[in-house]
């Protein structure tokens, strides 16, 4: 019988990004070994150094290869000599929009021995996952200037949705919430009172299908403002949050410091029906790149996440049990330097714990 094998598209990226997706990749392999399946990696240099050398940020050669794989898994993309936001908009935005990586999902748990900022919150408190629309909101680019540079100038960006955009997004948070079967609690957080068309719609389309199809998930709604509150003074409360693009991406990095920060945090850029790609939420770091002192282990949880999404479960809660027996007893602190580890003793560590 052939061993089962996944075709994995690894983008290392810049600054720090080749140090940790060198531990996940490790991890990964590790957890193959032990679970009975293989990986197929094939690299591709995107970021700043092919743009500094080539100009090339997203060839669409790379974009049509990209979509042939069952997975790709992502470093850091950003570099101090390039203009903010060119690659991050030329690379990650660009495969959002063109590989329709329509839910971004960021698991937010406090692992044991993680620092947490919030006053007596432990892990037992701090264990939910956002679900953030990907596509749609102010995040497509409509709007534009007008008699720009005068005192009359005129900016305006406009967010929308698509019912389309918020159902498949809606169907895919509901059927999160009962897979994972722990609160079977779905909260929307939105702003009906304000932006009285677009969560209008996003309440409305909630409701409706939740009275459809999901009468066992009890429904919850928070304004985004409030929700930043009870983020940070009850996070118990919360099982999964389902929510647009650009609260979203606000409310994940609130919720990624009461996890610990960029050193554990990680996602998925997630197509159910397509190719997805995970990523630690962690920057290029340029000022540690090459000094193996970055802390590997949000990376490490893409790569769970990563085979968690293939269907590999087990070898995913592999890896998670051993990441959380890392911060319990062996690094130090998460911080970049502190960890009492470098970034490859670190991998070592994990990776041997996922193959004992
Ligand atoms: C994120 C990032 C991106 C976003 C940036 C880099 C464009 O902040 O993935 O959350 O705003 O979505
Ligand atoms: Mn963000």
């Amino acid at each position: 019988m052939s061993q089962k094998s996944y075709k994995i598209a690894v983008i290392p990226g810049d600054g720090t990004g080749p140090e940790v997706v060198r531990e996940a990749v490790k991890v990964v392999r590790a957890a193959g070994a032990k679970h009975g399946f293989a990986l197929a990696l094939t690299e591709y240099d995107l970021g700043a150094a092919r743009y500094l050398r080539t100009g090339e940020i997203l060839p669409n050669s790379v974009l049509q290869e990209l979509r042939s794989f069952d997975a790709i898994l992502l470093g850091a993309i950003g570099h101090p000599d390039i203009t903010p936001g060119l690659l991050e908009k030329g690379i990650l935005l660009q495969m959002r929009f063109d590989l329709d990586l329509y839910i971004n999902l960021r698991p937010v748990k406090l692992f044991p021995g993680v620092e947490c900022p919030l006053k007596d919150k432990g892990p037992e408190h701090i264990d939910y996952v956002v679900v953030r629309e990907n596509t749609g909101d102010v995040y497509t680019g409509a709007g534009g200037v007008m008699m720009k540079g005068t005192p009359h100038e005129v900016a305006m960006q406009t967010a929308m949705y698509t019912r389309h955009q918020v159902d498949r997004c809606l169907r895919y948070a509901f059927e999160y919430t009962r897979r994972r079967n722990k609160r079977k609690t779905l909260a929307l957080c939105g702003k009906t009172n304000v932006l009285t068309y677009m969560y209008e719609m996003w309440e409305r389309a909630f409701h409706e299908m939740g009275d459809r199809d999901y009468k066992d998930i009890r429904r919850e709604y928070y304004h985004v403002d409030a929700i930043c509150m009870w983020m940070i003074k009850n996070p118990e409360s919360f099982d999964v949050i389902v929510t647009g693009n650009m609260f979203g991406d606000i409310i994940t990095d609130l919720a990624a410091i009461t996890q610990g920060g960029l050193g554990i945090a990680a996602g998925g850029n997630i197509n159910p029906e397509g190719v997805s790609m995970f990523e630690p939420m962690g920057g290029s770091a340029p000022k540690y790149a090459g000094k193996n002192v970055i802390n590997p282990l949000a990376a490490i949880c893409a790569g769970g996440m990563m085979l968690d999404t293939l269907g590999e479960t087990a070898a995913a809660r592999a890896i998670e049990d051993a990441v959380m027996w890392a911060t319990a007893n062996k690094v130090r602190n998460l911080a970049a330097g502190q960890m009492g580890h470098s970034t490859t003793e670190v991998g070592d560590l994990v990776a041997t714990k996922v193959a004992g």
